[in-house]
């Protein structure tokens, strides 16, 4: 049994990363003959990515894949840990697979994702659900073959987490949901170590993929028709950092737009990392989409600085400018209310900052304590009343910015990726622009998957709605 272990999680050596290669057992493939599975994935795109290749591993193991957890003979449970609603979420679940194992003898259950990289969490699990069959984390998703295949075979718990600093693995397999838009990872894990953030230690060491590996799976995918990709990683303007052949994301940036591939989105990017020839290459490329997602957390540059982000409120706002001055740019961020020692000035600070930037979208959250980061120590608590007042007072200031940006938008015409149908039932169709807003307009099947001219005739505050031109 490996346990993870946050003393190692946190440490961050010079060394080398190694690069291996996925490998499967012929024996693994005959474990899930004739069984299905059913996967739950929680939280961000780097889970949901993680999920395409899960399923790949378990449908060459033979599983096959159920969207009715009462069929299925294996549950996996990919989690999140970013925030403490998160975790309720997967315990919830744990709760019900519980019933249904008092029914269904068996019924495997196992959990994964960045959960199962915390400390805590393996520990509830080892002492009190201990009818769980296995977890694995973040950092040996490759190995899943071979962890299912024991726990199955030998019958008893099989826990195996590794916090050591963690490989880049090529070749894992893939089941991608969707033939139009793909997700390519460019970096894992994260060395900022905001002082909120769990994400260092469940996604451990900064890693970057070697370019080469990249741009070949982004040529396969543009042969194959994909539209898009998105380049992810926890912080993507980090990357090559980590390597030594001096190459970084705007070289990336540039090779993946010279690709010709129709669409290029990358997420997340940390501002301290952002370079001015990156900004270039950004307004370069007609293929590069004019959208950039620039968490700042807060207006505050004292709360800035106990949150370790490593910017000023100022400095924050001076690649704003930048980046806004790039025709049709959309800037979208990530707050967070309630941090520890946070005055009523420091929120008001917040307001004024989001006043200035009118943020063309924004994922807003109250502070979450989570066990191991250095916040948990910080004092000065914001009360939860207090904290839920802020993220109203913020919301409502925030939708109003996000209104006025669709409305600009209005009577003008734009580019369109159609996603699929449309989920409402309203229109037939939806799609992206290419500054990534969400517009719902009526059309003929047969241009999924096509980018198509769409006139923007009415604006909400989330989405739009528009006419195919
Ligand atoms: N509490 C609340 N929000 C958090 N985030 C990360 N950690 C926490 C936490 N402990 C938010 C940040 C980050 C986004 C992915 O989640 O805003 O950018
Ligand atoms: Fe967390 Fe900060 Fe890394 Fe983002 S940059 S994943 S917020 S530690």
């Amino acid at each position: 049994m490996n346990k993870p272990n946050y003393q190692e999680a946190r440490v961050r050596t010079k060394n080398k990363v190694n690069v291996r290669h996925y490998e499967i057992e012929e024996s693994a493939k005959q474990v899930g003959i004739g069984k299905k599975y059913y996967l739950r994935t929680y939280g961000c795109q780097m889970n949901e990515h993680d999920s395409e290749n899960i399923c790949a591993m378990l449908e060459q193991m033979g599983f096959t894949e159920t969207n009715d957890v009462k069929d299925a003979d294996l549950v996996l449970l990919n989690t999140c840990s970013i925030r403490e609603n998160a975790h309720n979420k997967a315990y919830g679940m744990l709760g019900r697979l519980k019933h249904m194992k008092a029914t269904k003898k068996d019924l495997i259950v196992g959990l994964c994702g960045c959960m199962a990289q915390e400390e805590g969490v393996v520990n509830t699990i080892l002492t009190k659900y201990k009818w769980v069959n296995f977890a694995f984390g973040t950092h040996n998703l490759d190995k899943l073959p071979e962890i299912i295949t024991k726990a199955i075979e030998e019958n008893k718990q099989n826990i195996d987490v590794v916090s050591e600093e963690g490989d880049v693995v090529e070749d894992i397999p893939v089941k991608r949901a969707s033939t139009i838009k793909a997700y390519v990872n460019i970096i894992y894990g994260c060395d900022k170590f905001c002082t909120y953030c769990i994400v260092p230690y469940t996604r451990g060491k900064q890693r970057s993929r070697r370019h080469q590996d990249i741009l070949k799976e982004v040529n396969e995918l543009k042969d194959e028709g994909y539209q898009e990709v998105t380049l992810l990683g926890q912080n993507v303007n980090a990357y090559g950092k980590d390597l030594d052949d001096n190459y970084g994301m705007e070289d990336l940036l540039e090779d993946v737009a010279k690709t010709g591939i129709p669409r290029i989105r990358f997420v997340t990017s940390h501002p301290w990392d952002f370079t001015d020839r990156m900004i270039e290459v950004i307004a370069k490329y007609p293929n590069i989409m004019k959208s950039v997602h620039l968490p700042v957390q807060s207006g505050s540059s004292r709360i800035l600085k106990l949150m370790g982000r490593r910017y000023t409120k100022e400095e924050y706002i001076s690649l704003f400018d930048k980046l806004r001055k790039i025709p049709n740019m959309h800037i979208s961020t990530d707050i967070i209310v309630g941090f520890p020692g946070e005055t009523e000035e420091d929120f008001e600070e917040t307001l004024a900052l989001a006043k200035y930037c009118k943020f063309d979208n924004a994922y807003t959250f109250i502070f979450s304590e989570r066990e191991g980061t250095p916040a948990c120590k910080l004092p000065n608590k914001v009360p939860e009343e207090v904290k839920e007042e802020r993220l109203q007072r913020l919301n409502a200031v925030m939708n109003q910015y996000f209104l006025e940006s669709n409305q600009k938008l209005l009577d003008k015409e734009f580019n369109v990726l159609v996603d699929g149908k449309n989920e409402t039932g309203k229109t037939s169709l939806s799609g992206y622009l290419e500054n990534n807003k969400l517009i719902n307009f009526d059309g003929p099947d047969e241009l999924v998957g096509k980018i198509v001219k769409v006139k923007v005739t009415e604006a909400k505050t989330w989405s739009l709605n528009g006419k195919l031109v």
